[in-house]
Order: C-alpha cells, then structure tokens, then sequence
C-alpha cells in the first residue's frame, strides 16, 4: 500500500537529517515539552528559542509557574503574540497543581482536556515525554499527507479531516515516536514546505502521489470559495 514503509521512511530521515539541538529536545521533562509546544503553536522555531530560555529561567517548573501572578506571566510572554495563549498556560499551570499534584497527566486524552492544549498538541507532548502512540495532525503534517497521498479536498473542511486524522493514526510506527513525531514536523517545517517544496531532498518522494502527478503546487487544496 501508499502507506507501506512511511514511518520507517520519515524516522530514518530524521535521525539523519532532521533537528536533534533544539533547546525543548533531549528532555523528558512535560513542562519543558508542553511550553515549547504552546509557544510553537503560532510562532517560529528562531523566534521562540530565546522566549522560551527567559521563560524557563524564571518559571523553571509548573509549581513556579502556577504560583506566579498572571501579569508576570504576561510580562514574559510579551512579543509573542496570540496572548490567548499566555492566560491558557497559566491556567493550565494552575489546574496540573490542583487536580494532578504537579504532574502533567501522561495520558494524550486527558491532556487534551486542559486549556490550550488541542489534540495534535496533546499528542506532541505525549510522544516527547513518554514515547505515547498518538497521532499529531497540525497545518505542516496535513500539507504533507495530502501531498503525499493525493488527497483532494479542503483539509479544513470536516469530512477532510476527519480522514487526515484517520490516516495519521494508521501510520503511526510501533517504535519511534520521538523521531516519528519530530521527523512529521521537520518535513513539514523545512522540506514540504508550502511553497517551492525541497522535492529532491525529500524522504517521501519516491511515493509522493502530488510529486508524481505533478500537482504539488495545488495541493493542500485552497479553502473554496
Ligand atoms: N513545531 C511544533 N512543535 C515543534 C517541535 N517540537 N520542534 C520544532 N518545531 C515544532
């Protein structure tokens, strides 16, 4: 099937030539992995980078953070935009104190159910702090599965989705999901980009469906009108 060696394909690709010295790699800590996740969300990797180490030197645990009053919070969150964000991870901090005695649940169902975090975000942070199998399915691996696999129709539309997250659970690799998880992003991020994709250095090329019909341009579909 399309679908035979796909994870194998992105985990080898990752331990070669994806990101291994990002500040949020190589911990297990949750908190560590849930900040820099929210802070990736709606800002890039370079910008989020010296946010993160000021947050961290001054909030270095969800204790410190919870205890901490929202306009500090706010104060270190400045300039990143989207401050949605920042009330939702103080509020978060707040209820893994009260309802988890500090620690973040492991379970990606349960994570989801705190404020800010979605279900691509809890499975982010489950597989890098745990190795948990779930799928993540944010706007980078949509454009990626719907390259690689030709699919057609508006991936914001719900019926669309629905199969996306279907497919990202399929895929999913019995072992690996730290370099399964980070490899889907790095594609994303740095070769199948949105425009003027780095085909030829692509991992997935030779079964990418866009590639072959030479629909890459056109496909994730446009929002229709
Ligand atoms: N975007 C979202 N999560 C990321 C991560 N862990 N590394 C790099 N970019 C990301």
């Amino acid at each position: 099937a399309a679908e035979e060696g796909f994870a194998d394909a992105v985990v080898a690709w990752q331990k070669r030539h994806g990101r291994h010295a990002l500040p949020w790699q190589n911990t297990r800590d949750p908190y560590r992995i849930w900040l820099s996740e929210i802070m990736l969300q709606q800002t890039q990797v370079a910008t989020a980078i010296p946010y993160y180490q000021r947050f961290l030197q001054r909030f270095p645990d969800v204790a410190a953070l919870a205890a901490a009053a929202p306009e500090e919070v706010m104060a270190h969150w400045s300039g990143l935009g989207y401050y949605s964000r920042a009330r939702n991870l103080h509020r978060c901090a707040q209820r893994v104190v009260a309802e988890y005695g500090g620690r973040f649940p492991v379970d990606p169902g349960l994570l989801a159910e705190l404020p800010g975090i979605g279900r691509s975000t809890a499975a982010a942070i489950a597989a890098f702090s745990s190795g948990a199998r779930a799928a993540i399915l944010d706007g980078n691996v949509k454009r990626v599965f719907c390259r690689v696999f030709g699919i057609d129709g508006f991936p914001g539309e719900r019926r669309v989705e629905e199969a996306l997250w279907l497919r990202a659970e399929r895929l999913l690799p019995a072992a690996g999901m730290e370099a399964y998880t980070q490899g889907l992003m790095d594609l994303g991020a740095t070769i199948c980009t949105r425009s003027r994709p780095s085909c030829p250095q692509c991992p997935l090329a030779p079964r990418c469906v866009a590639l072959a019909q030479d629909r890459v341009a056109d496909l994730p579909a446009r929002k229709p009108k």
